[in-house]
């Protein structure tokens, strides 16, 4: 979870030194490989609780945050990149409040 974190700060830091450029341009294909790997270990991660995976909540909202990775990969605009954090925000909501002022960092203004 860490990594994604990381990864997506990355993603965001990159946007951001290049405002005049499309999303597409900019980033480095390093970091998009390593996005690609980072977001789909989200279903392998293990919540420290384990029954968090049991009634298949953990896994929807997983789910979720995976179709707005997919979504934001396939168009990388702005928009759709702070639709994906929100899906980060949402399972947090739910699972993992420490984190979300972390994780709101995330969004670009
Ligand atoms: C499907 C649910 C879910 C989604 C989606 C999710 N997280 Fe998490 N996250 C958790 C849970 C649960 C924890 C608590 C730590 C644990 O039990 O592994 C956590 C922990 C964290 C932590 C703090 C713990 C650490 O490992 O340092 C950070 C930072 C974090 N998530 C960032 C993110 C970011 C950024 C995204 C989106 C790119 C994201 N999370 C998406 C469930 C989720």
């Amino acid at each position: 979870m860490r990594n994604l974190y990381l990864n997506t700060l990355d993603v965001k830091k990159e946007i951001i030194k290049n405002p005049n450029s499309s999303i597409n341009q900019i980033l480095q294909k390093e970091t998009i490989e390593r996005f690609t790997k980072n977001y789909l270990a989200i279903n392998t991660a293990k919540p420290t609780e384990k029954d968090l995976r049991k009634d298949g909540i953990y896994a929807s909202y997983a789910d979720l945050y995976i179709n707005s990775a997919e979504n934001f990969l396939n168009n990388k605009t702005k928009k759709n990149y702070n639709l994906m954090v929100s899906s980060c925000i949402q399972c947090h909501e739910r699972f993992c409040f420490g984190a979300i002022n972390t994780i709101n960092k995330l969004h670009l203004k």
